[in-house]
């Protein structure tokens, strides 16, 4: 997220009836000179003005919020208009515009809003505000628990169309995980996936604890959905979500795209040093300002930026700059307070030092808040008070401008700055206070008319080419594998075992030589197993009877480790979240129930029992043969009763069949239905080495 995750972090401006514009108040009193239109709360110091008229008649006309009961000259606040402007009012033609209250006063502290002639005294329209509105405020949902390391704290529905999610982790192994949303409280295929925090699409990296703002894409809004999640798409299996209920998001702020405002239009924006890109994007938020520092720098190199030494020349001595880098090998951020004693690198508590050797762990006042390495530019955003928290810092002004500095150079090998090739040549002055103005190149497809993108600058796709609606994605085919040769390991005969009872348990998919290399496709960590064997195929006899102990796990609430067993035709697997017109062509053998309005329940549950690998043993890759592999597995069963399926295959039974897990795709593998079973051949095969069954797979341990 290049732009917004200053924008969103900082701003938090933010359901769906025609179009949503967060709290209305009510209706502009009708007045004078044609003032009509509709006052909507947006957050606690913002006002949208749907559909406003006015005839830009009057000679000195301005918005207003005031203290008093009603609309009076006593007790006014000013307000800029919708572009920070000053100057008496331009006529309106039914726009809808947003205007902000002045640093430190709310919604809660005026009385009314109008649009109010100075000159005369009059008022032209205005809305009362009542005491007891509720404003649209952020919303704190829970924080994600799942697999693979997927962890976060609460997450806050910043506002109707963005997502923060604190101190987000997740092992980055999965095949295919994505950011997942979609109707309903549970993820399911039938969601759709939103771009990560740098608007990518392609599967997720590692994270560790990072802090990331995700976008609903297009016209999507939190209310049109019921969950997010992490979500491997290829393999549909669930890594963590949370349910987002619609009751306790009802009066979050619409977001700035709902509104028609741009991002940019909110966020201020200067170039430091344009040669390598170098911006510094800020904005204030209560008493603390949000910084946004980009710049093509090199690997190991790092930028800053901050208050100078004195407040009105450029003076590097004395200077509060942060210093900010992203590391290019780990993706992590750094942002780091430091102060400048002198003009030398850290020595001791002489030079220019960290904060925090100079005053202790205390004295670091900046927070990073995100990173990104985006087509090759490094992004940091952090966050600091405006006041001088401590000894080493400085104040930034917002009633002033005031006088900074910048430097861009290498890290020595202690990860601080050394010198620097490129700084601030004489006065660079900023005032940090000023409405929005962005005076840094536009990004491309952003606006053409003010952007002549002299450099490549990366973005986001421009908004209509996402997509609007909740629509399935297309099942991802799994992806080609490399081939390498499987493990031999020895279908099930079809005279074997004669009582016809096969075990179904899980374990590992086994590395390159596993489940991928017999199948074809990426296994995504776990898969059947039948009597002890990965996967094995099973050839079956028509119109013999057999039983499968399943033992895949029984609680829906984990999807991970809820595995129902069933036999079908189809070679995916994954009943559950198939689309009504994908389930018409399939047939479901045995494992599941009929339920009157034609629902089907899966009936093959079980506890879970799985073959569990030695941690500190050789990897799966290593052992010469499939065999090797099982010896070094041990079952491990959780307490609690098999499922039991029966089958009896028929003359209506397809040639070859499979057996899948009902919640997760490609999880199993092919049954060969026979009409006879030849003894004689099937003796000869018997010469082929067959694993030894482990004897508790054998004798009672696994049915009761
Ligand atoms: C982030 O999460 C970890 C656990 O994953 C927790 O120990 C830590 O306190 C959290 N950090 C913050 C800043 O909340
Ligand atoms: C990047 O991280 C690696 C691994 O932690 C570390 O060795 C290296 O010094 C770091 N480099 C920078 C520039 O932060
Ligand atoms: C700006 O505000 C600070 C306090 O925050 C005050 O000390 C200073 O005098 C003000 N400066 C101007 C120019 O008004």
């Amino acid at each position: 997220m290049y732009f917004g995750a200053a924008a969103t972090l900082l701003l938090f401006i933010g359901g769906l009836e025609a179009r949503y514009f967060g709290k209305e108040i009510g209706a502009l009193s009708q007045l004078q000179h044609g003032v009509r239109g509709r006052v909507f709360a947006v957050d606690s110091r913002t006002l949208y003005l749907h559909d406003l008229h006015y005839d830009g008649e009057g000679p000195a006309a301005f918005f207003y919020v005031g203290t008093s009961k009603s609309p009076s000259a006593t007790g006014a606040i000013r307000l800029r208009d919708e572009r920070g402007g000053s100057g008496p009012l331009r006529r309106y033609r039914g726009e809808g515009i947003t205007l902000s209250l002045p640093d430190g006063k709310s919604l809660k502290d005026v009385n009314w809003f109008s649009i109010w002639c100075d000159e005369y005294a009059i008022n032209f329209g205005s809305v009362d505000i009542p005491r007891s509105l509720e404003y649209p405020k952020p919303a704190k949902v829970g924080g994600l628990r799942g697999v693979h390391g997927v962890s976060s704290d609460p997450v806050v529905v910043v506002d109707a169309q963005t997502l923060l999610v604190p101190n987000f982790s997740y092992d980055g192994e999965a095949p295919d995980a994505k950011f997942w949303v979609g109707r309903g409280d549970k993820p399911s295929p039938q969601g759709i996936r939103i771009p990560d925090e740098n608007g990518k699409e392609s599967p997720l990296r590692k994270y560790d604890k990072k802090t990331i703002v995700l976008t609903l894409p297009g016209e999507l809004t939190v209310f049109d959905i019921g969950h997010f999640a992490v979500w491997c798409e290829e393999f549909t299996v669930n890594f963590g979500h949370i349910p987002l209920p619609r009751a306790s998001l009802a009066n979050v702020p619409p977001s700035l795209k709902m509104l028609g405002v741009s991002p940019q239009s909110k966020l201020n924006c200067e170039v430091l040093y344009d040669e390598l890109a170098f911006e510094v994007r800020w904005a204030v938020a209560g008493d603390s300002i949000v910084m946004q520092l980009v710049a093509k720098l090199e690997d190991g190199e790092y930028m800053s930026f901050g208050p100078s030494g004195v407040e009105t020349k450029t003076q590097m001595v004395g200077g509060d700059p942060t210093v900010a880098w992203v590391n290019m090998t780990t993706l992590k951020g750094n942002a780091e307070d430091y102060y400048l004693d002198a003009k030398s690198q850290c020595a001791g508590v002489r030079g220019s030092c960290p904060d925090w050797r100079l005053g202790g762990e205390k004295a670091n006042s900046v927070r990073l808040l995100n990173a990104a390495l985006v087509n090759g530019y490094s992004i940091v955003t952090y966050q600091r008070p405006l006041r001088a928290a401590d000894f080493l810092d400085k104040p930034i002004f917002t009633n002033t401008s005031q006088a900074i500095i910048w430097a861009l150079g290498p890290l020595n090998s202690k990860l601080e700055v050394s010198y620097h090739h490129h700084f601030t040549k004489g006065d660079k002055f900023i005032e940090f206070g000023r409405p929005p103005v962005w005076n840094c190149p536009m990004p491309e497809g952003e606006d053409e008319h003010r952007a002549p993108a002299h450099r490549d600058v990366p973005t986001r796709p421009p908004v209509e080419e996402q997509t609007a609606i909740i629509k399935p994605n297309p099942v991802p085919t799994p992806r080609p594998v490399p081939k390498v040769e499987p493990w031999d390991i020895p279908a099930i005969q079809c005279y074997e075992p004669p009582d016809g009872v096969f075990y179904a348990q899980m374990g590992p998919t086994g590395g390159k030589q596993g489940y991928s290399a017999i199948t074809g496709h990426v296994g995504w960590g776990i898969s059947w197993y039948i009597n002890g064997l990965l996967i094995p195929e099973i050839n079956v006899v028509r119109g013999k009877k057999y039983t499968f102990v399943v033992e895949g796990g029984t609680d829906p609430d984990v999807p991970a480790k809820y595995h129902p067993f069933y036999i079908t035709n189809d070679p995916v697997g994954g009943y559950l979240h198939k689309t009504d017109a994908e389930k018409k062509s399939i047939e479901i053998y045995a494992g599941v129930r009929r339920a009157r309005n034609g629902d089907l329940t899966p009936t093959g549950v079980g506890r879970l029992c799985n073959w569990t690998p030695d941690n500190n043993g050789p990897e799966a890759d290593e052992f010469p043969s499939f065999g090797a592999y099982q010896r070094s597995l041990t079952l491990v069963c959780e307490e609690g009763n098999p499922g039991v399926v029966t089958w009896i295959p028929d003359k209506n039974t397809p040639d070859t069949v499979y057996y899948q897990c009902f919640t997760h795709r490609y999880l199993g593998w092919k049954i060969n239905v026979l009409d006879e079973c030849d003894a004689t051949e099937a003796e000869e095969s018997r010469v082929v080495e067959t694993v030894a069954l482990p004897a508790d797979l054998m004798g009672e341990e696994s049915i009761q």
